[in-house]
């Protein structure tokens, strides 16, 4: 079982990149336990951002927890790369195309002793993950459409799945982590931490304001 207690996600894509080091450093000294780095390959999402190489180069700076998301196809052909570069959550799409599959990917995170996490586009419907939700420790149901930061948080397309979500977790024992991303703010996080979320990603929200470190206290208490 985890420990689904709420924590406050800066999400890497928000960052200053000619600083990372430094904004990792950030991110750490604001109290954020884990850190969300967005990898996009330009097909699966319409915007390309960084690989392997970045998640290494952010492993070296920091002993935070590293959540991984591929939203790209064919997580299965890059997955040892992540795996070496450091990560500690590797979440993928349902949606994507694999050389294998989404149930041979999840396996493999597990088998290299990684978390293992499921994504859902806000247009995919739970039913979606139910396939994979016992090899799962981490579903995360996107609050805006995958590929970029700073959109606005889709309430009525998401908050009823992610509701049905941590209803089946619950009515089946099972432990994984619900996980919102993008469009989080200390007004929209409540709403999602109502319908079962304890997993916040923040991008804007968090790197965003000159004082991380007052943002990720107020994001947090909006979750307490
Ligand atoms: C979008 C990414 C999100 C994004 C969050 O595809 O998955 O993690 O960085 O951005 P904000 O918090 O700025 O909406
Ligand atoms: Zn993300």
């Amino acid at each position: 079982m985890h420990d689904l207690s709420p924590k406050i996600l800066p999400s890497l894509l928000a960052a200053d990149w000619s600083r990372v080091g430094d904004e990792v450093k950030r991110a750490e000294a604001a109290g954020a336990p884990w850190l969300h780095l967005d990898v996009m390959d330009g097909a699966f999402v319409d915007n390309i951002s960084f690989g392997p190489q970045m998640v290494q180069t952010v492993r070296k700076c920091t002993d935070m927890y590293l959540d991984v998301h591929l939203m790209i196809h064919r997580a299965d052909h890059y997955l040892e790369r992540f795996i070496k570069a450091g990560a500690n959550n590797i979440t993928i799409h349902v949606e994507a195309n694999y050389d294998t599959s989404v149930a041979e990917t999840l396996k493999r995170i597990r088998a290299a002793g990684l978390h293992a996490g499921i994504a859902l586009h806000p247009s995919t419907p739970f039913s979606a993950a139910l396939p994979y939700v016992k090899d799962i420790d981490l579903l995360l149901v996107m609050t805006v459409v995958p590929g970029f930061g700073g959109q606005p948080f889709m309430e009525k397309e998401t908050m009823p799945k992610l509701a049905e979500a941590r209803d089946y977790r619950d009515a089946h024992g099972l432990g994984f982590h619900l996980e919102v991303d993008g469009g989080i703010y200390t007004t929209t996080a409540p709403i999602a931490k109502k319908h079962g979320a304890n997993l916040f990603v923040c991008g804007t929200s968090s790197f965003g304001p000159a004082d991380m470190k007052q943002a990720v206290a107020d994001l947090a208490a909006s979750v307490r």
